[in-house]
């Protein structure tokens, strides 16, 4: 999701508000009980795109967020780099995604439950590639660190991350470089 210069409080609930689908889904996650307000946020608009071809000029936005998302782009490097493009200078990207832990206990659970579970849960479901593609694309993503790396060849800088969840998710937070 791209923040437009107005202004808006990022992910968790208040990202759910302004969301036109799912918004029902992730917002009764958070607060169970609790609609949707109305169809979005003032001044928020929505619109559908490559994330690899984003169609807007350089420079255009305060801010960007993408949560489980970026895992899944056929090219990593340059959806990092299409939304690097289109930040200000001093804007900020944040990126939600899910990491393999490294330390026991989680990562023998991690471990058993992807090559082992998920792969058997797949054998009972009409879409058993679905149940492989998940493993894969976690397990070829890269590190915190790797991702930190990939943001500053993407021209970001004052890279932080912070994993949570016992490790398996992780949290970047970049600044768009500025001009020199
Ligand atoms: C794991 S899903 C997560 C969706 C959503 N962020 C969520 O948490 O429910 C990843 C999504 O990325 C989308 N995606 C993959 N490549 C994309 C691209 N080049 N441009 C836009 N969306 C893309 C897929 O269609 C898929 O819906």
């Amino acid at each position: 999701m791209l923040s437009p210069p107005v202004g808006l409080p990022l992910l968790g609930s208040e990202l759910a508000r302004v969301q036109p689908v799912g918004a029902g889904r992730l917002l009764h996650r958070a607060h169970p009980g609790v609609e949707p307000a109305g169809r979005g946020a003032q001044g928020v608009r929505f619109e559908w795109a490559d994330a690899l071809n984003l169609p807007y000029d350089d420079g255009r936005f305060d801010a960007v967020t993408v949560g489980f998302g970026v895992r899944n782009l056929a090219d990593l490097d340059r959806g990092l780099a299409e939304m690097s493009r289109v930040l200000k200078p001093g804007g900020r990207l944040v990126v939600l995604e899910i990491t393999q832990p490294t330390r026991p206990p989680l990562s023998l659970f991690f471990s058993l439950w992807f090559d082992r579970i998920v792969p058997l849960l797949g054998a009972f479901s009409s879409n058993p590639e679905a149940y492989r593609y998940l493993p894969e694309s976690v397990r070829n993503f890269p590190s915190p660190l790797g991702l930190a790396q990939k943001l500053e060849a993407a021209g970001l800088e004052r890279i932080r991350y912070t994993i949570l969840a016992g490790g398996i998710i992780a949290i970047h937070s970049a600044v768009k470089e500025s001009a020199a």
